[in-house]
């Protein structure tokens, strides 16, 4: 049974930033425990966290057009995504001593969460923990509703994903494929481009670094029938010249704009002419659909048909300046903590 330490660590969010984290962003602090469960909360050690893009918008002003959620202020510890044990447990709240859970548990060894903002993990299925921040958590809701409820994804079609070999990503490629999809992706580097023709099994992907990328990408591609957006900018605006006729334009997230400004459009009339449809979507709005994506998604991972690779990291204060890997391509596969020493 996991036991309660005297103190622990948590990670405060100092002070703003402009662009990448910095060495000021957040400040380590030591606490002494003195966690305790309302009726309905629990006391959780997190076992890791999920690093994700959406952390440095968290951390925006509130005033910024991007800050889809709350934003975290100075002096608060700050918002993540984890999986954690539950080491003691409030008396409504439906939860044991010893319970897996996922949510946002904050970045923090220890934390009281209220037990209804936490999902209990069913190790029974064909999965591993860090699945439930993988193909079953947040990656793969996100994968299953962008492709299937908002890009409506048929067999035959082509599909062209942007940051193919990330989180999301790669696991969009995985779910077009197992639809009978025609799968390509872009990519940041020759070894994700690899990875992504031998191990996820896309027809090609291509190095956007590449001089050659968008004569390649016309020879490679050909008409897309879903385009599925990870980064914005320029490698979306291009995207939108190479539409087929009513095509499906999934606005997962923008990551190239998250930490500088954001690059003028040039093609939207594309939209137009090919009766595309354009979409943005985020988790926040889709409540409803996470039981259908969870049971789709388990079935898949039992299959073995849906895979991630994980890139993980060690120890809590390793944090801050990991985010960054995310904006300048450093992770290969879903970015963790692992913070509980077990
Ligand atoms: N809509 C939602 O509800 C929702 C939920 C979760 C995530 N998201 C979004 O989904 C996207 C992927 O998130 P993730 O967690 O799966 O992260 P991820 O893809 O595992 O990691 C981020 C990747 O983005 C790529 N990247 C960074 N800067 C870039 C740039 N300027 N241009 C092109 N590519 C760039 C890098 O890959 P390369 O090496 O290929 O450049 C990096 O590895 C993000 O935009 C995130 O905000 C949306």
């Amino acid at each position: 049974m996991p036991v309660s330490p005297q103190s622990y660590t948590r990670i405060v969010y100092a002070q703003p930033t402009k662009g990448l984290i910095d060495v000021k962003t957040f400040r380590a602090e030591e606490v002494p425990f003195d966690l305790k469960p309302g009726a309905d909360e629990v006391v959780v050690r997190i076992d890791y966290l999920s690093l994700d893009p959406a952390m440095r918008l968290w951390i925006n002003d509130g005033d910024n057009e991007f800050n889809y959620t709350a934003p975290v202020q100075v002096g608060q510890t700050m918002r993540g995504i984890g999986l954690a044990t539950v080491i003691e447990a409030g008396e409504n709240s439906g939860f044991s001593v010893g319970d897996h859970v996922s949510g946002t548990v904050g970045v923090t060894e220890y934390n009281t969460v209220k037990a209804s903002t936490l999902t209990k993990i069913d190790l029974s299925e064909r999965s591993q923990l860090l699945d439930f921040i993988g193909p079953l958590g947040h990656p793969g809701i996100t994968a299953y509703i962008g492709l299937f409820d908002i890009g409506q994804i048929k067999a035959g079609e082509t599909l062209v994903v942007s940051g193919a070999a990330g989180a999301v990503g790669s696991l969009v490629c995985q779910l077009g494929k197992d639809k009978g999809a025609k799968v390509y992706g872009t990519v940041g580097s020759a070894e994700k481009c690899k990875y992504l023709e031998e191990d996820v099994g896309v027809v090609k992907a291509l190095n956007y670094k590449s001089p050659t990328f968008r004569e390649d990408f016309v020879r490679e591609f050909g008409k897309i029938d879903v385009f599925f957006d990870n980064v914005g900018g320029e490698i979306l605006d291009f995207a939108l010249t190479r539409l087929n006729m009513h095509a499906r334009v999934v606005l997962c997230g923008s990551i190239s704009s998250y930490t500088s400004e954001a690059v003028p459009f040039k093609n939207f009339s594309h939209v137009f002419f090919h009766r595309a449809r354009v979409e943005g979507f985020s988790l926040i709005d889709q409540g409803h659909r996470f039981a259908d994506a969870r049971a789709y998604l388990a079935e898949k991972v039992a299959q073995g048909a849906l895979k991630s690779k994980y890139h993980i990291l060690e120890g809590i204060e390793e944090v801050p300046m990991a985010i960054n890997m995310l904006f300048r391509g450093e992770n290969n596969g879903k970015l963790v903590v692992k913070i509980a020493h077990d």
